[in-house]
């Protein structure tokens, strides 16, 4: 089948500090450097290298480098329009412990309009996936006219706005969130996660490993994390994300597709960057060879 996905094309400006700046300091970076980011591009690269057949819907400014890279990826990017507007990007602060701070501009990633978004959904067919984030416009009715499809439905809730998972909540299948979303989603609609109505739940937790819960079924999964020294955490989500999508895409069971994502989001803790740090499938199975022994 295809993964889908209306997803931000960022470039991503990477400045290595001593620690994250403080209100009002100036402080002097250690290393800067430049990459393909963006958490839709970075779950369509993870999902490609993943294995997985993906079409990406976006859009990008002028510039083409950000594209060429996409494509390099294996991704599919016939739907991504061409603005006016400059290619979105984000300033990505990381400290010396891999924390990061992230400032987004969002640039073509809300320049375009929704009849390209349905002009590509419309070569979906059933059982396709579609993944969506918060960093694009047209969330809401690019889930629903996919659900009308009967396309499965992965949504970040990442970067977290209330309003915008309200409203597209009633039309996905899979609610993807890490801990701190997990809270923020609880806090504001005063209800514990698990008596939502959306099919299955995925959180990640960082070091303290993901949960899936299939509240339709009832059944509750927990998938440990991979012990790793993180150099920079940017990205990891967008990984798991794309990994997992592109194991229930291949028709892993959800646990196997668990550990398959978990032990690409280990990998690519340990490297710096985001779209260019994700993992290849067989890194990653290499990986999980290692530790089966
Ligand atoms: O999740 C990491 C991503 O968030 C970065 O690549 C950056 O572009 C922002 O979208």
């Amino acid at each position: 089948m295809t993964i889908w996905n209306l997803g931000s094309i960022n470039i991503d400006h990477f400045y290595r500090l001593p620690h994250l700046p403080r209100p009002g300091e100036t402080l002097a970076a250690e290393s800067y450097s430049v990459g393909l980011g963006g958490k839709g591009a970075n779950q369509s690269v993870a999902a490609a290298r993943a294995g997985a057949r993906v079409r990406h819907i976006g859009g990008v400014g002028p510039e083409d480098w950000a594209l060429e890279r996409l494509r390099g990826y294996g991704v599919d990017c016939a739907h991504v329009e061409r603005c006016k507007v400059a290619t979105g990007h984000a300033i990505i602060n990381v400290d010396r412990a891999g924390e990061n701070a992230i400032v987004l501009f969002a640039g073509a990633n809300r320049g375009f309009g929704l009849e390209g978004v349905a002009a590509a959904l419309k070569e979906a067919v059933p059982g396709d996936t579609l993944l969506l984030q918060n960093e694009t416009a047209h969330q809401t009715e690019a889930a629903q006219m996919a659900r009308a499809k009967g396309m499965r439905v992965v949504y970040s809730a990442a970067p977290f706005e209330v309003e915008a998972v309200r409203a597209v909540l009633p039309h996905i299948t899979l609610l993807a969130l890490n801990a701190v979303e997990a809270e923020q989603l609880s806090a504001a609609l005063g209800t514990g996660l698990d008596r939502l109505l959306v099919p299955q739940i995925l959180v990640t937790r960082g070091s303290e490993g993901a949960e899936w819960n299939d509240l339709a079924g009832g059944e509750r999964l927990m998938q440990p994390s991979f012990p790793v020294q993180a150099v920079d955490t940017t990205g990891a989500g967008d990984t798991f994300a794309g990994y997992f999508a592109a194991g229930r895409d291949s028709g892993l069971p959800p646990g196997e597709a668990l550990r398959l994502a978990a032990a690409a989001a280990a990998l690519k803790v340990t490297r710096a960057g985001t779209a260019e740090a994700i993992p290849s499938r067989a890194e990653v199975d290499a990986f999980l060879a290692e530790r089966a022994r």
